[in-house]
């Protein structure tokens, strides 16, 4: 039974935003949106008090990142939780194919029963692991995107996450204010790791004051040999 507190439609600026970022989407966000703060809260994926910021801070923030990527292209989302930002991408782009990789079992029976009450099984596949295993790789390796968000500092993320891009694909990971001070931070780390220099993105959200953040790393097309200049 569904108990936990619902998600309204988004209102103000929020409404806004949602119905343009999602156009003639927006009900099946809306629909993930309930299905976050109902299911999703009382399964523990997702805080109590995040039902009120639902919007703003997570399907906004995530729908606002699709405008990076090109049309019919392929992405695996790491540590997607209740599908963060992977579903929403599917959500507001229907041309993207996304594989969501989660280890948790009860995030990933949540991830299965979304992908199936939203209508989305052409789209999108619930893979069950970690980035770096073996049978994750085999099932989703050499794609050209990858995204993740609040999964792990970017000098472990980049070591998980560009083996699975085939080369210059691109990692998008979702960070907030700490954006540029993670690069600057874990710069040498992404390097080591077989990525470019990196940048930090802003997407803007319509009608919102703060865009959401995004650090883009390419997986270098040649991997430095250890002793070459
Ligand atoms: C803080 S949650 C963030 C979930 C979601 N991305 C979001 O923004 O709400 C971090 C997620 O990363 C997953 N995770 C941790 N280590 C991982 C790994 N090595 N490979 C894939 N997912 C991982 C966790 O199980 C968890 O669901």
């Amino acid at each position: 039974m569904n108990s936990g507190p619902d998600a309204a439609p988004p209102i103000g600026p929020e409404a806004t935003a949602a119905s343009e970022l999602f156009g003639d989407r927006l009900p099946l966000a809306i629909r993930y949106a309930r299905l976050l703060t109902t299911v999703g809260t009382e399964h523990g994926l997702i805080g109590p008090r995040e039902a009120e910021r639902i919007w703003a801070r997570h399907l906004l923030n995530c729908a606002a990142v699709a405008d990076l990527l090109p049309l019919s292209t392929r992405l695996v989302d790491i540590g997607s939780g209740a599908g963060l930002p992977g579903l929403v991408l599917a959500i507001r782009r229907p041309d993207l194919r996304v594989d969501l990789v989660e280890p948790l079992q009860r995030r990933v029976n949540f991830l299965v029963r979304a992908v199936d009450e939203l209508g989305l099984a052409e789209a999108v596949r619930v893979h069950h692991g970690r980035a770096e295993e073996r049978t994750v790789s085999a099932a989703v390796g050499a794609c050209e995107w990858v995204t993740a968000r609040a999964v792990a500092p970017l000098a472990r993320l980049v070591g998980w996450c560009l083996p699975l891009l085939a080369p210059g694909g691109s990692l998008l990971a979702l960070k907030g204010r700490s954006a540029a001070a993670e690069l600057d931070r874990d710069g040498v780390a992404v390097r080591r790791a077989g990525g470019t220099a990196g940048q930090v993105v802003e997407c803007q959200i319509p009608g919102l004051d703060q865009p959401s953040r995004v650090i883009v790393i390419q997986r270098a097309a040649h991997r430095k040999q250890k002793g070459s200049s």
